[in-house]
């Protein structure tokens, strides 16, 4: 089995900004609940024909560009999104074609907030087992398609934006561990009922808001901090570590205060805990894809470091991975 690592990685964020303080002209909400209750300042929104492609593409040329590698040169393109361009065909054949990328097989994944580490761990598996030397990952999403900006329950948490990654073969290091997991029993958690199969759009669904997301908060505050701080532990044993060993820690951005809660559980200083969710709020698969490539770029991140993914999100789905980087 081939070693193999992160090579380049690269981010786009929409120009857009909202603030608290302009949602607080949209719901009854205030900056101060928002700040104390999630950690969330202001997100980015995308503009108007912006889809998730477009904003993929521009994550996949800057991790491109930062792995010197050109678009021919990949093989396998994976993106994760809760909120493609359409329902078919997939996010990774648009992006293919606007990179140029006539070499690679593409196909989307489905698996909301951890929709990131599932295609680090999807892609290592095909280089690993060599059917593919140079693989680009996405995760790029458009939430604010999918958001009810009425209901000042969810529409406060979540913002666009997309983070990409190109992984190949390494000489040393490289992702030394993945686990991840699902529980389907917990659908009913965080979903969007219209517009699948189940719900077709009808003139009734629009009118009853079912094509918008629908989230349990409380309880998957919860279970956001067992299972997290759970499937870190896991992919530390795996990898042969202990918590102590770990240098950074690159969470899913979903709440300040679920991140603070998995240190403490872990026995991490906050500061191990890498955090740009003031900026952007839950952006689903992009936020661990982003947070990835703005701690390299901010020099978090050095060579040799013990870094640690680590995410959940509606399936339920969770994963974590452990990458000597
Ligand atoms: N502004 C003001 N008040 C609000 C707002 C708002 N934006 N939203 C809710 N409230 C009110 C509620 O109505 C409630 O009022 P009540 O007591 O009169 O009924 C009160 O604030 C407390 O509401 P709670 O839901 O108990 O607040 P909580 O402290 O649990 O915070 C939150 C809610 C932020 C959603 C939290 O539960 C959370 O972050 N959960 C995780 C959910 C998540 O991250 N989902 C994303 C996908 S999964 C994942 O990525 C991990």
């Amino acid at each position: 089995m081939k070693k193999v690592g992160i090579i380049g990685v690269g981010a786009y964020l929409p120009a857009k900004v909202l603030s608290n303080a302009d949602l607080e002209k949209m719901v009854d909400t205030s900056d101060e609940w928002i700040t104390t209750r999630t950690g969330i300042k202001e997100r980015r929104l995308v503009g108007p024909n912006e889809a998730a492609s477009d904003l993929a593409i521009k994550a996949a040329q800057q991790a491109l560009k930062d792995a010197r590698l050109e678009a021919k040169d990949l093989d396998l393109i994976i993106v994760a999104s809760v909120t493609p361009d359409m329902q078919f065909p997939s996010v990774a054949c648009i992006l293919q074609n606007g990179l140029g990328a006539k070499s690679a097989i593409c196909f989307d994944i489905s698996a909301a907030c951890a929709g990131f580490v599932y295609a680090v761990i999807i892609a290592r598996q095909f280089i690993a087992m060599g059917s593919c030397k140079n693989a680009l990952i996405v995760g790029s999403e458009v939430l604010s398609s999918v958001t009810d900006w009425q209901d000042r329950n969810t529409c406060v948490l979540f913002g666009d934006g997309a983070g990409a990654a190109v992984l190949a073969p390494v000489k040393s290091g490289g992702i030394i561990s993945g686990y991840l997991g699902s529980d389907g029993s917990k659908v009913g958690l965080l979903f969007i009922p219209g517009g699948g199969s189940r719900q077709p759009a009808t003139h009734q669904s629009i009118d009853s808001r079912q094509h918008y997301l629908k989230m349990e908060g409380n309880e998957l505050f919860k279970l956001a901090v067992k299972i997290m701080s759970q499937a870190a532990q896991v992919a530390l044993k795996q990898a042969g570590l202990e918590c102590s060993d770990v240098d950074l820690v690159i969470p899913h951005q979903a709440n300040i205060r679920i991140l603070m809660a998995v240190a403490k559980k872990l026995g991490l200083p906050k500061e191990k805990i890498y955090l740009n969710i003031e900026k952007y709020g839950n952006m689903s698969s992009a936020s661990t894809a982003v947070a990835l490539c703005e701690a390299v770029r901010e020099g978090r991140i050095k060579k040799g470091n013990v870094v640690l993914l680590d995410a959940f999100g509606a399936g339920l789905v969770w994963g974590a991975c452990v990458i000597k980087w």
